[in-house]
């Protein structure tokens, strides 16, 4: 595996000499770790099955769920998905960006039916993170990349984070710092004249109905253990080897800590490790560091990571959803 550390501040990176060696290994059907703002993504060439076949063994997968494809632009998700007008008022409003369409697959669309999982709907996303929309757009392919972790453990929004669980399975990891969003995609299904939410995530519930005029159907915050929407979105998820207790209200000795907010909890000076998602309260914030959280407690070796209430509003959503599905039942 090879490590190219990008700084994005500096214009010259997309000419760097990295560049055409990470297209040819993307091109010979390799995997590529990749940053995204939401999370670092496992990607591969959407429109190779032997590449993409790559990533469910590199994942451990347990079956082949279907994988989001990363484009540069608009107009070429149009070749691949054919839009609603619901669709085209969410791409217009929040690509590139931290949503996920569900679409009807276009016949003519050259992504896999390995990506899709043999579905006659296909997930695109043209992300802000501009290292995967600018290597989609160089291989001039659209670019398969699920959350570049291990299957069903925590997704990672480091470099370190990608090498410690996949390293080995790598042709290389670019690295450009920590994710901002920190939880992934919001994924919204535009098929059949309706538009469900399928996994809550770095776009808002509220701000996604704002743009459609109209509420979005499916999956409730408290629901979306029970009935799996997305093919993917197994109850044990995101899961840390330690038990993740929700709601704590009181924290035993030797247990780690997740905090929220300015007030801690009875007994927090017990605990073996702790990590305030944010001080004050913002859920942005606290988005960005979760899964970097999740991490380190774990790593503390702790028998249980006790969790503090986190408010259900904006970002929330997603947040509870992950903490949710850290502590559901294992398989
Ligand atoms: O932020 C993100 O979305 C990250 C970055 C790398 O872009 N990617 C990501 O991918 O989270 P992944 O594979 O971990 O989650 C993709 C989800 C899965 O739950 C999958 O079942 C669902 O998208 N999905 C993909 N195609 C679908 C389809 N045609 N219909 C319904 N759900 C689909
Ligand atoms: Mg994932």
């Amino acid at each position: 595996m090879q490590r190219w550390t990008v700084d994005l501040t500096q214009t010259g990176w997309k000419s760097a000499p990295e560049v055409p060696a990470v297209c040819r290994a993307l091109a010979e059907g390799n995997l590529v770790a990749i940053p995204t703002e939401t999370v670092y993504g496992l990607a591969a060439d959407a429109t190779s099955s032997i590449a993409c076949a790559k990533i469910f063994a590199a994942k451990g997968r347990p079956q082949f769920n279907p994988l989001i494809s990363h484009l540069p632009t608009l107009e070429a998700a149009l070749e691949h998905g054919d839009f609603n007008d619901d669709a085209l008022k969410l791409a217009n409003a929040f690509w590139p960006g931290p949503l996920t369409l569900v679409v009807p697959k276009k016949a003519s669309s050259s992504i896999c039916d390995l990506a899709t999982a043999g579905l006659n709907t296909v997930a695109l996303r043209v992300p802000a993170g501009p290292v995967m929309r600018f290597l989609s757009s160089k291989t001039d392919a659209p670019l398969a990349a699920p959350s570049a972790n291990l299957s069903g453990k925590v997704s990672t929004t480091t470099a370190d984070a990608v090498a410690a669980d996949l390293g080995p399975s790598l042709s290389y990891i670019i690295d450009a710092g920590a994710c901002s969003v920190g939880v992934e995609s919001t994924i919204v299904a535009l098929v059949d004249g309706c538009a469900r939410l399928l996994r809550p995530g770095g776009v808002t519930r509220d701000s996604l109905e704002a743009v459609l005029g109209k509420p979005l159907v499916g999956v409730s915050a408290s629901a979306s253990q029970d009935a799996p929407q997305a093919p993917g979105m197994l109850s044990s998820h995101y899961a840390p080897s330690a038990a993740v207790r929700l709601d704590a209200t009181k924290v035993a000795p030797g247990d780690a800590l997740l905090s929220f907010g300015p007030h801690p909890l009875p007994g927090a000076g017990n605990a073996c490790a702790e990590f305030n998602l944010s001080s004050t309260g913002n859920l942005t914030e606290a988005a960005a560091s979760l899964f970097t959280a999740l991490r380190k407690l774990d790593a503390s070796g702790a028998a249980t990571i006790n969790v503090q209430n986190i408010p259900e509003n904006g970002l929330g959503e997603a947040i509870n959803d992950r903490l949710r599905r850290a502590a559901a039942p294992r398989d």
